[in-house]
């Protein structure tokens, strides 16, 4: 087989550079072999790696069944598991999102606005002024009330605490690198037992939900699922944790990175205030490219592929990789730089804007978290006057599958004398 150039050295190395430094070593990497390379980091199958547009189209436009994204993502299975969206593939996989899919369209989110603008000014009026916090503990605390509020239409406290042991637990990069090393087997048991308290919360909630007379008036996604499909238990368990885990520490995750970008450009933040909706949409495009939160994605090829000039067998990973797309001097000039003009000037493009992968595959809750990130921005700055950066600009550092700002994004803030009142953004498609 004729796999694309590859760094030579042992595969522990190449694991280390991926795991700790993602965008340092691919932009390396890139600068010595060009836009496609092999990297030994998985031990099922080489990744190679793919950062040019026309290559992601063909992946994303790929036929799903010689593309399979629920293969290489298996590295969660013993924590979602097997019967989650994320693990699947082909007609299984479509068959899932398909019922997943209706409370994430446009007008369904629109019942989440004021819910969420409410939840955020709670959040923002509860932080103490002209002294430095750490933003994403907090947008984390936030994401995962209005995830919580939006799955289930109520708050448990015990299953929050739950959910964020968990996340913490598999946030140490040490833990990561040693299940991509060993294959998920490793961390099996840890895994479960991690999950075991989780699925009985779970379990008790499907119960109650299944029995209560107004599930059907409801408009939160567990009564969706229960009155509506003929899901088992079993797969709602996989289904909800799916979608409580996916969505919440990602969007924290983005809203911490604006904070820390908006902290360090005042001119944006200056902007930002003035409640211009086509500007709060270019702050958090912009975000998510120079930031993205997850640094690349995967498809496990069933079929042999020619990609980029290469005849690639079947059983080799191709990966697009998200921060190398982001950085490409030819679609985003100035690449390093926070400009989120560039978005008004020229919409984000399908295959070079791809912070949530795309296909089939596309992150089914995409729509949600941009109106999540609008809404939650839009009430930061309504209520906030200044917002002072602490510190020099923090790097990505990994956290699980996401890349998090190294300090936690430490800013000081000075509250508006009377907070702007405004009404929720209007959700939009992409
Ligand atoms: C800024 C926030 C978010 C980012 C950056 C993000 C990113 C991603 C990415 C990169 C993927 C993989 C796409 C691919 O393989 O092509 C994905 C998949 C997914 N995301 Fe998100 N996500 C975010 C928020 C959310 C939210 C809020 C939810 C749910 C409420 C969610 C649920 C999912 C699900 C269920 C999938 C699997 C889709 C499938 O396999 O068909 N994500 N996300």
């Amino acid at each position: 087989m004729t796999l694309p150039p590859s760094p030579r050295g042992p595969h522990l190395l190449q694991t280390a550079g991926w795991v700790t430094r993602p965008g340092p070593y691919s932009r390396r990497l890139r600068g010595r072999f060009g836009d496609t390379f092999t990297l030994h980091v998985d031990r099922r199958a080489p990744w190679v790696v793919l950062s040019h547009p026309d290559d992601v189209r063909q992946v994303f436009t790929g036929d799903p069944n010689v593309f399979h994204a629920g293969e290489g993502n298996a590295i969660l299975r013993p924590l979602l598991g097997a019967r989650s969206v994320l693990l699947l593939d082909g007609p299984e996989h479509m068959r899932e999102r398909k019922t997943l899919l209706p409370p994430f369209h446009g007008e369904r989110m629109q019942t989440y606005g004021e819910l969420i603008r409410g939840i955020a000014e709670a959040e923002v009026a509860s932080w103490p002024t002209q002294t430095p916090i750490g933003v994403r503990p907090r947008m984390q605390a936030l994401t995962l009330e209005i995830i919580m509020r939006a799955v289930f239409g109520t708050r448990d406290e015990q299953l929050r605490a739950q959910l964020s042991t968990l996340l913490d637990w598999m946030g140490d990069p040490l833990r990561l690198m040693l299940i991509v090393l060993a294959g998920p087997q490793l961390n099996e048991r840890a895994m479960r037992r991690m999950r075991a308290p989780i699925d009985q919360l779970l379990t008790a909630e499907i119960a109650k939900r299944r029995a209560a007379p107004d599930v059907h008036e409801r408009d939160d996604i567990l009564s969706m699922l229960v009155s509506a499909t003929d899901m088992d238990d079993a797969t709602m368990r996989d289904e909800l944790l799916t979608l409580l885990m996916a969505g919440h520490e990602t969007t924290a995750t983005a809203l911490a990175w604006a904070l820390e970008r908006l902290a360090r450009h005042p001119t944006a933040w200056e902007r930002l205030k003035t409640g211009d909706e086509d500007y709060l949409d270019a702050v958090v495009k912009e975000t998510l490219r120079l930031r993205p939160v997850v640094p690349a994605v995967l498809r496990l090829l069933k079929a042999p592929v020619t990609i980029a000039g290469h005849d690639l067998p079947a059983g080799v990973a191709v990966q697009p990789n998200i921060l190398l797309m982001h950085t490409r001097e030819d679609v985003y000039p100035d690449p390093f730089a926070f400009k989120p003009e560039r978005f008004l000037d020229s919409p984000a493009g399908t295959y070079t804007w791809i912070p949530f992968g795309g296909g089939v595959r596309r992150c089914l809750g995409a729509s949600f978290a941009l109106f999540e990130m609008k809404a939650v921005l839009r009430a930061l700055a309504d209520a906030v006057e200044t917002l002072e950066p602490i510190g020099s600009s923090e790097r990505p550092q990994r956290r699980a599958v996401t890349l998090v700002p190294a300090k936690d994004a430490q800013v000081s803030v000075a509250r508006r004398a009377a907070p702007v009142r405004r009404v929720p953004p209007v959700p939009t498609g992409r």
